[in-house]
């Protein structure tokens, strides 16, 4: 007999017809009752074991973490918080597991020792309902893309660009570490190696994918990225996954619109299709803000913070405007900002960007128009001859969760900005062939996926929203 998904099962519209489950044993109660997980749905179907007539032995085998495999017939439950239960006719055990030695026991685990755990962690109802949501947060992405006729184009991971020009890149190579070639001078000599160049693990797929857009109109990338940054913050990943579209054609404050609508898409198609889980992770999240003080409590629930995104626009504020704002602001009667912003041209710090959309706007935000030298080579020089149209969009209780700009189009203009920051013309020969040939204005911008999970699903550290995060001294998986 096939088995059917828990998640069908508890939607049936039919009962007392005999049906199969299988999967994972959360708890056995008064060696009766199972709570059986098979991942398709938060909510797990109780199964009522016959124990007058199973063996001993076989339910000695029913723990917690243990496969199993129910055959029974589907009844209307008279426990609370269940529409539908399973009477039990025959049970099997697929795959024991050691109740001792199983370290998801059914209790609270912290949240350090379950990332310890990152390949079994996913077996908890937080862990399952966050990797449902992100699986389709990712679907959303595509689903949003394709309807706008984008095309998805896969960027290598392994390029000799650096595409952010901030040196925060692994190196990848084809030779044996302990006997790399030299040059005459004792360097690393990387032109001997496989690739023929330097290579490295690509930061952004951002300038492959302008390249694209020059052709096909709309493009987007979806795919991992690395950072070599030693930042060990709730917020920063090695290894992180990238969305980035590229349009020509595009200005910038098309740029900030399309984010904004996309944004919103995302979000309003995951609450439509993640109604369970996510109220599941605002239950889990209220709990936990029990236990803080009144004044750190979040004025929001999960899903009012949601809602709230996608019913209001995005204020949209100049750097300019922003500096000003905060210059004239503290954020609370005690305390100034750690690091006071005296000029223009000093860059916001995640206290500027949190205090902005937390404290002042009180929604997310849109920066636009930075001073150049705070920016990316690529961006597109102002009028004024010292902002670029670049555009950040900050977010609560996040900050920043978009980077994006309009393009530098213009050949001479990009090649004096190469030179003046020292980028080599030759690593970038074929990016500069967009400008030489059918040059067009054009905008993108890069949305960090698990900064988007981690918005959607209330959660607070970006570890707990990829299944196995790769931060500086964890990569053990
Ligand atoms: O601001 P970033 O560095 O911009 C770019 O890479 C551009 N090439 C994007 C573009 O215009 N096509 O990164 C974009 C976003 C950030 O806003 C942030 O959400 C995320 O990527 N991000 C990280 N997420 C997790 N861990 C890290 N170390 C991240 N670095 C950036
Ligand atoms: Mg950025």
């Amino acid at each position: 007999m096939k088995h059917t998904k828990v998640k069908d099962l508890l939607n049936s519209t039919q009962t007392l017809h005999e049906v199969n489950a299988k999967g994972w044993v959360r708890t056995f109660r008064n060696n009766q009752f199972i709570a059986l997980n098979d991942g398709s749905t938060i909510h797990n179907i109780q199964c009522v074991v016959d124990f007058e007539n199973t063996p001993e032995a076989t339910l000695k085998r029913i723990t917690t973490g243990a496969a199993v495999s129910v055959t029974g017939t589907l009844v209307e439950s008279k426990g609370a918080g269940q529409k539908f239960e399973i009477q039990v006719s025959k049970l099997e055990i697929l795959g024991d597991s050691d109740a001792e030695k199983f370290p998801m026991q059914p209790k609270k685990h912290s949240l350090e020792f379950l990332r310890e755990n990152a390949h079994l962690r996913v077996r908890t109802n937080a862990f399952g309902a966050i990797m449902r949501v992100r699986s389709v947060l990712a679907f959303a992405v595509h689903q949003y893309f394709q309807e706008k006729g984008f095309v998805y184009v896969n960027t290598p991971v392994i390029t000799g660009a650096d595409a952010e020009g901030a040196g925060e890149m692994f190196q990848v190579t084809s030779l044996p570490l302990d006997n790399l070639p030299k040059t005459e001078d004792g360097a690393i000599d990387y032109k001997k190696d496989f690739f023929g160049k330097h290579t490295n693990l690509t930061v952004s797929g951002q300038l492959e994918g302008e390249a694209f857009a020059m052709a096909l109109g709309q493009i987007y990338t979806f795919g991992p990225t690395f950072r070599a940054e030693n930042s060990n913050t709730s917020r920063h990943l090695a290894e992180f996954w990238m969305i980035e579209p590229e349009v020509a054609f595009n200005d910038l404050h098309d740029n900030m619109d399309l984010a904004e609508d996309f944004i919103q898409y995302v979000i309003k198609y995951t609450v439509d299709k993640c109604a369970d889980d996510l109220k599941f992770l605002e239950g889990r999240l209220l709990e936990e803000e029990k236990s803080k003080p009144q004044a750190e409590r979040s004025e929001m629930a999960l899903l009012e913070k949601l809602n709230f995104v996608l019913e209001n626009n995005f204020k949209r504020v100049s750097y300019t405007e922003a500096i000003d704002i905060l210059k004239n602001s503290t954020p609370n009667k005690k305390k100034k900002f750690n690091y006071i912003i005296e000029e223009w041209g000093a860059d916001l710090q995640s206290e500027h960007e949190r205090f902005l959309v937390e404290k002042h706007f009180k929604s997310p935000v849109i920066v636009y128009d930075y001073p150049a030298n705070i920016k990316s080579f690529y961006m597109r020089l102002n009028e004024d001859g010292k902002t670029v149209g670049a555009m950040d969009i900050l977010f609560p209780g996040i900050g920043e969760i978009v980077g994006g700009s309009q393009r530098e189009e213009r050949l001479d203009v990009l090649l004096e900005k190469m030179k003046v920051i020292g980028i080599d013309e030759e690593e970038l020969w074929w990016y500069l062939d967009t400008r030489r040939f059918g040059s067009a204005i054009h905008s993108g911008f890069g949305l960090g996926f698990e900064r988007l999970v981690l918005f959607v699903t209330g959660m607070t550290n970006i570890r707990d929203v990829i299944p196995f995060p790769r931060t500086p001294g964890s990569a053990e998986f």
